[in-house]
């Protein structure tokens, strides 16, 4: 795209060739109204508002593309006639239910209506019975609906789940006389209207992975989250800005505040917004906020306790849950007191972003997820993507839905979800352990071979070999037909029978021997049979390559060939490379702390069970604020320093504290963000200095970027050969969470309830005779666990998940390392 120059109402402005004339517009600033359109899903046209002329002709503002030297005019008295006709026709029936609308005060139908000066009705039709409907975590009430469609367009678009359609709304036709009378694109959008209403595709019940993004996008109450619905107005809510703390997406939230009740003036949190222009929210995000540690005082006794443990103590223990600032100042620690550092999930991914950097040349992966989302050929490896990073799986149906992309997914487990993507995504079910495979088939097949190390080239030249198979063609073949004629004799002039021959070309099936080439990496990575056909279509006119690379590699058995391979696969083809860092801070705490192996024989946990526990679950030994009372950063995929701010008030102390009374010097946690520039690819920038917001144009400006360091990339490429034969045995289980559950935290929150234990899909059960709620144990060669049984509508495949959202389940001992295990399972 070029940089071009177009006119919107005589203001002369930049923008680039072929972008949207509203987008242009709303990034320098003007104001052109516009309903149904989401930045980042396609235009449906739904509601017509955003109507202006462009060079002399009337077009859709969220549809027309700007070309240079175009002439913008966004009112006409046309245009405004339509603009009012349409407002007109929304408030149509709309109930004036504005004094308990959860929407009241921030709602596009009350603005518009407004703005436009509505302040008469001409328009009129019967109104038919639309209950309001109860869908889950979600109240649809079709009376307020006025079908601008975001909601579908969101789902289909963005997350991809596509859960919700239209249906008719059984309403009676809309008078044919208006037709001629009343504006034109007013009476298009009124007749649609006026003839659906939304449902889920599932009938009664919402069947999705309940991200909630489409009561986000609704711009009216039709979409509400039923836990906040009545309980307060948009206005009376203190917004303050955050960051969500649940995966390492590292979204843009607001946590909205409120006192809890009259008699209590305690403030609670009351819901999470997000600016759903440019972030996508998945449901814990939204529905699990809930995870404060309320405290109410300092406790003196607790806190003499934790001081004289660390003073007795060689090791600390913890999880990526924290913010850079408090990484920082355990890694001072460290350096004050000979700490060894403990958290074996962080260590494994510095450990692996190094061997990757010994051939890439950078300390981290160089792509933001945000890359992903402009690619139109993805590829996710070693991700259980719904569940590990859910931002991650809608910048993959994002970029096959907006750019008419196609995607690969290996994973060892089937996902329905993933599946419902659609036609354009190739699910590849490999056997673990085979994932340094999965890489050289990649190399495989986009690498430039002629650039390859040649002993690569090699090695993949040995996969190949040449087969003869028998292939039918349809050839044409001549055949000669006699037919008998009458003709005349010249001699006799009597009319005779004679015989003619006539030939013709027929089709004919043949067998033929064809030489073809045998890709036996093709064999071991199980790929679907048409493999070729379908790779074919899939690529064609793809010129913008990503690749994902997930948690499964980190901890492999061979992680650092695994990473080798990414990094080779980063150099020698077209696709970037993001990875998904497992937990909320692990990009963060893997650059700041310099972690160990071995821990010592006297343990502190900071939110890890230990000799002594720090816990901001409340369940330790001395309390911590939880995340969500805190201010720091945080680390996300997208390479950026997030700022996040406390929703809610702590009382108690903070491992500033601890560190201040072990020789540390900080008045708050914050004072460490600035200090933060002495690492790597971090700033010394001031923690009230970040910003935290996107612009009109929908450029992110929240904290800052990290800067990629650079080092010197080793002459030596090489890679190791992978065994064919390696494999788990037995039946197999794998460490991952069911949808909307990441931690600790999540699994307490009032909407997100869930019992930690093993997930199983229906086939599963019905295979194992198994049934919700019943008692199994799991056993693995180093450790037995005793837990309860759930059935999860969204899993697929056979193997049962063992979840790791809650710490005292211990499931991590049932693997050893690596996210799959050999283990049984049985029901108690
Ligand atoms: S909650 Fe999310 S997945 Fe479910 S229908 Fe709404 S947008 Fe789609
Ligand atoms: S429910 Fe909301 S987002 Fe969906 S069509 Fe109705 S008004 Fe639009
Ligand atoms: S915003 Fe353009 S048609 Fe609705």
């Amino acid at each position: 795209m070029s940089e071009i120059t177009i006119t919107i109402d005589g203001q002369e402005i930049q923008t680039q060739e072929g972008e949207l004339i509203l987008n242009a517009a709303r990034a320098n600033d003007i104001f052109i109204p516009a309903i149904c359109y989401l930045t980042r899903c396609s235009p449906t046209l739904a509601c017509r508002i955003c109507l202006v002329e462009a060079d002399g002709k009337q077009v859709y503002a969220c549809n027309a593309k700007s070309k240079d030297g175009m002439s913008i005019t966004t009112s006409t008295e046309n245009i405004e006639l339509e603009k009012r006709a349409i407002m007109e026709v929304y408030d149509v029936n709309h109930p004036l239910q504005c004094g308990v609308c959860d929407q009241s005060g921030e709602c596009e139908l009350q603005n518009y209506t407004l703005e436009i000066g509505v302040d008469s009705q001409s328009y009129a039709i019967k109104d038919v019975d639309r209950s309001t409907e109860h869908w889950g975590l979600l109240n649809y009430d079709p009376g307020l609906c006025i079908m601008c469609e975001r909601c579908t367009t969101v789902c289909k678009d963005m997350i991809g789940d596509s859960a919700l359609s239209t249906r008719k709304r059984g309403a009676d036709d809309i008078s044919a006389e208006l037709k001629e009378s009343m504006p034109k694109d007013a009476y298009s959008m009124w007749n649609k209207l006026n003839k659906s209403l939304i449902e889920p595709n599932a009938g009664d019940h919402l069947d999705c992975t309940d991200c909630g993004e489409c009561s986000a996008v609704c711009p009216v109450g039709a979409l509400v989250s039923a836990n906040f619905q009545y309980t307060s107005n948009a206005w009376e809510l203190k917004q303050v800005p955050a960051t969500c703390t649940h995966c390492s997406a590292g979204c843009q939230i607001n946590y909205e505040v409120k006192h809890d009740s009259i008699e209590n003036t305690q403030e609670k949190i009351y819901r999470v917004t997000n600016e759903w222009n440019y972030v996508s929210l998945c449901g814990a995000g939204r529905y699990g906020y809930d995870f404060e540690n309320r405290v109410e005082a300092k406790d003196e006794a607790a806190f003499a306790n934790a001081v004289a443990a660390l003073e007795k103590a060689d090791t600390i223990t913890f999880d990526s849950q924290i913010t850079n600032e408090e990484a920082l100042i355990l890694q001072k620690l460290k350096e004050a007191k000979g700490y060894k550092l403990i958290n074996d999930e962080a260590r494994t991914f510095a450990s692996f972003m190094k061997d990757y950097s010994e051939i890439s040349g950078t300390t981290t992966y160089k792509t933001p997820l945000k890359e992903v989302n402009k690619a139109n050929f993805v590829i996710s490896v070693g991700s259980a993507i719904k569940t590990d990073n859910p931002n991650a799986r809608f910048a993959m149906n994002n970029a096959m839905i907006m750019n008419k992309g196609a995607a690969m997914y290996f994973h060892p487990v089937a996902d329905p979800v993933v599946d419902a993507m659609g036609k354009n995504i190739m699910a590849i079910n490999h056997a673990p352990m085979q994932e340094e495979a999965v890489m050289y088939l990649i190399l495989d097949l986009f690498a430039k071979k002629d650039a390859l190390p040649a002993d690569l080239s090699e090695y993949l030249a040995s996969f190949h070999s040449t087969k003869t198979i028998t292939v039918t063609e349809t050839v044409k073949e001549k055949v000669v037909e006699i037919v008998k004629e009458m003709k005349v004799n010249e001699e006799t002039g009597e009319e005779e029978e004679i015989e003619v021959e006539k030939s013709k070309m027929v089709p004919k099936k043949v067998d033929k021997e064809v030489e073809v080439d045998d890709n036996r990496l093709l064999e071991i990575v199980n790929v679907p049979k048409k493999f070729d056909e379908t790779m074919e279509k899939m690529l064609k006119k793809k010129d913008t390559f990503a690749l994902m690379v997930g948690a499964d590699f980190y901890s492999h058995p061979n992680a650092k060939n695994l990473a080798r391979l990414v990094a080779l696969v980063e150099k020698y083809t077209d696709f970037s490379v993001t990875m998904i860092p497992e937990k909320s801070n692990t990009l963060g705490v893997a650059m700041i702390c310099d972690l160990d192996v071995e821990a010592g024989s006297s343990v502190v946990g900071y939110n890890v069970k230990a000799d002594f526990t720090l816990s901001a679950k409340g369940e330790g030994d001395l309390d911590m604020p939880a995340m969500n009372q805190q201010e720091g950063t945080l680390t996300s995929i997208q390479l950026r320093v997030n700022p996040t701010n406390a929703a809610l008030a702590y009382k108690g102390y903070e491992l500033n504290d601890l560190a201040n009374a072990l020789g540390l010097k900080a008045e708050l946690t914050v004072d460490y963000t600035e200090m933060l520039g002495a690492i790597d690819g971090f700033e010394s920038a001031k923690f009230d200095d970040l910003p935290n917001h996107y612009t009109n144009s929908g450029e992110e400006k929240r904290g800052y970027e990290l800067s990629i360091t650079e080092v010197t990339a080793s002459d030596d490429e090489s890679v190791v050969a992978f065994d064919e034969n390696a494999a788990l045995s037995g039946a197999l289980v794998y460490a991952a969470n069911p949808t909307l559950q990441f931690n600790d935290f999540t699994k307490d929150t009032k909407q997100l309830q869930a019992t930690a234990g093993v997930f199983v899909s229906e086939a599963y059960a019905t295979a194992h005779e198994l049934a919700e709620g019943d008692k199994v144990v799991v056993e693995a060669a180093n450790a037995t666990l005793e837990t309860t049984l759930s059935i999860d509508s969204k899993m697929g495949g056979e193997m049962p998940f063992v979840a790791s959202f809650d710490s005292n389940l211990n499931s991590g001992a049932l693997f050893d390392g690596y996210r799959f295990a050999s283990a049984t399972l049985k029901k108690v």
